[in-house]
């Protein structure tokens, strides 16, 4: 519902005009000057003020001049009195949408707000438009080839069209936050927007104000009405990014949210409804913080309908070539480099490496080597020295993500076993003490792993 603010100083004026407006589904303030205009204004925004010019006090030009400038998306109509269109004209020129000269219908003006409205409307939609074809450009696509991969695609295309709550999960830099775009674009509310917020990152006590708003006065700093998340992501998505840092006591308001749609503004008594598809994101195992009592059990069988594992990136090592071609071209168009490939060396590191930063890392990788690069081809020597240097061969043999507790633990004990005779300069007795096994299973385990 459009919100109106009338400014006249005549009484009748305002109580006939608010009483047409009202019937015409605008929700109506009516003020009898300028300054407590400007005062309603401070309270909560608008988005049209019809406003009087000639009224003792301030003039409706003054009123004018102080919404361009602080409350720039508030639309102005002025009425104007008769014979006097040279105001007119002039609120025109200082930024009013319109006038309706005095006396008028209230008809009149009715029509002149739905005409704003729709122009609103399109500029929205305009501006949306352009947000979510920035955003393709930005974000580009997901990619990936890999089986894993294409698991996640596979959920994405099926989730998107519903409303349903989706938990993504996934190590840092996996890529959590795009696909919680893709199942965004993918969803009707494409055009809408994306609101995201880090859990994390705000202070608990502002935290709630954030997601679900504030009246005035509901703290010291809370100067004016203030809208929330929820609010502000009425009928779009919005990411809850590291929801499992969100404190106890908002976990309760979130699952309220979730399950009836309704919330309530920090200080207000009465509930407030939103039509928000949230989608949320964790690093952090719920499943283990349900077990401790950190996150409530209710809202993780709540958030987890649907879940989205996006695995890290050295379990899906088919996807690194795609993703280094992404990163060279991106990175070619924003540093203006004409940089083509990775040699084979350079190739087999970045392939070999186990990325704990993932996919973040592996492009924060790629940008750092094509500033160093003198040749269009990037080597060894361009890339960062942790991915040059032999890795700890315990953390490579965990990072080739083989989870056979057999296989991998011979691997790592053969690995240790061989520290141990280099420490010990080959004194056997002294490296099963090391090892804390027995002189005789070591002799064993030497001769089985054929070690000299
Ligand atoms: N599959 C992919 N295809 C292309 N780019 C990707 C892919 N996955 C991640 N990226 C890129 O890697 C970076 C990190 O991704 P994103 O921010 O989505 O990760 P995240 O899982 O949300 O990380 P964090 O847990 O740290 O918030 C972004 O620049 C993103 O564009
Ligand atoms: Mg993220």
């Amino acid at each position: 519902m459009a919100r109106v603010l009338l400014v006249d100083d005549e009484e009748n004026l305002r109580l006939a005009l608010r009483t047409y407006l009202r019937k015409q589904g605008f929700e109506v303030v009516a003020a009898g000057d300028v300054d407590s205009a400007l005062a309603e204004c401070a309270k909560e925004a608008f988005d049209f003020v019809v406003t009087d010019v000639r009224m003792p006090g301030r003039s409706g030009l003054e009123l004018l001049a102080e919404l361009r400038a602080k409350h720039s998306a508030t639309t102005v109509v002025v009425m104007s009195a008769y014979g006097s269109v040279d105001q007119a004209l002039e609120a025109i020129r200082a930024g009013a949408y319109d006038y309706v000269a005095k006396p008028f219908k209230p008809e009149e003006l009715g029509f002149v707000l739905r005409k704003a409205e729709e122009r609103e409307a399109l500029r929205r939609e305009n501006r949306e438009l352009r947000a979510a074809l920035l955003d393709n450009h930005q974000f580009e696509e997901l990619l990936g080839r890999s089986d894993p991969m294409k698991i996640v695609f596979n959920t994405v295309a099926k989730v998107a069209p519903f409303k349903t709550t989706v938990l993504i999960t996934g190590e840092s830099g996996t890529g959590k936050e795009l696909v919680a775009r893709a199942i965004h674009r993918r969803s009707p509310r494409a055009t809408k927007g994306f609101v995201t917020i880090n859990c994390g990152a705000i202070p608990e006590a502002l935290l709630e104000s954030e997601l679900f708003g504030h009246k005035r006065g509901a703290f010291t700093d809370a100067n004016q009405d203030k809208k929330g998340l929820f609010e502000e992501a009425d009928g779009a998505t919005l990411l809850l990014d590291e929801v499992g840092e969100l404190p106890v006591s908002l976990q309760v308001k979130l699952l309220r949210v979730l399950q009836e749609g309704t919330f309530r503004r920090l200080g207000e008594t009465q509930d407030r409804k939103c039509d928000v598809r949230v989608v949320a994101a964790t690093l952090r195992d719920l499943n283990a913080d349900v077990k401790t009592g950190r996150f409530r059990e209710d809202l993780f069988y709540r958030l987890n309908v649907l879940t989205v594992n996006v695995p890290p990136l050295r379990e899906r090592r088919e996807d690194i070539p795609l993703l280094v071609d992404q990163f060279i071209q991106r990175y070619n168009s924003r540093l203006g480099t004409r940089v083509t490939g990775l040699d084979p060396q350079a190739s087999k590191l970045v392939y070999d490496y186990n990325w704990p930063g993932n996919v973040r890392e592996l492009e924060n990788t790629i940008e750092r080597a094509m500033v160093l690069a003198d040749a269009p081809v990037l080597r060894p020597t361009d890339l960062p020295e942790r991915l040059r240097e032999p890795q700890d061969p315990v953390a490579a043999e965990l990072a080739r993500g083989d989870l056979s507790v057999k296989r991998t633990t011979r691997v790592i004990e053969e690995i240790l076993i061989r520290r141990a005779l280099e420490k010990t300069k080959g004194n056997r007795t002294r490296a099963a003490e090391l090892l804390e096994i027995s002189h005789r299973a070591l002799l064993y385990k030497i001769k089985e792993y054929g070690i000299s």
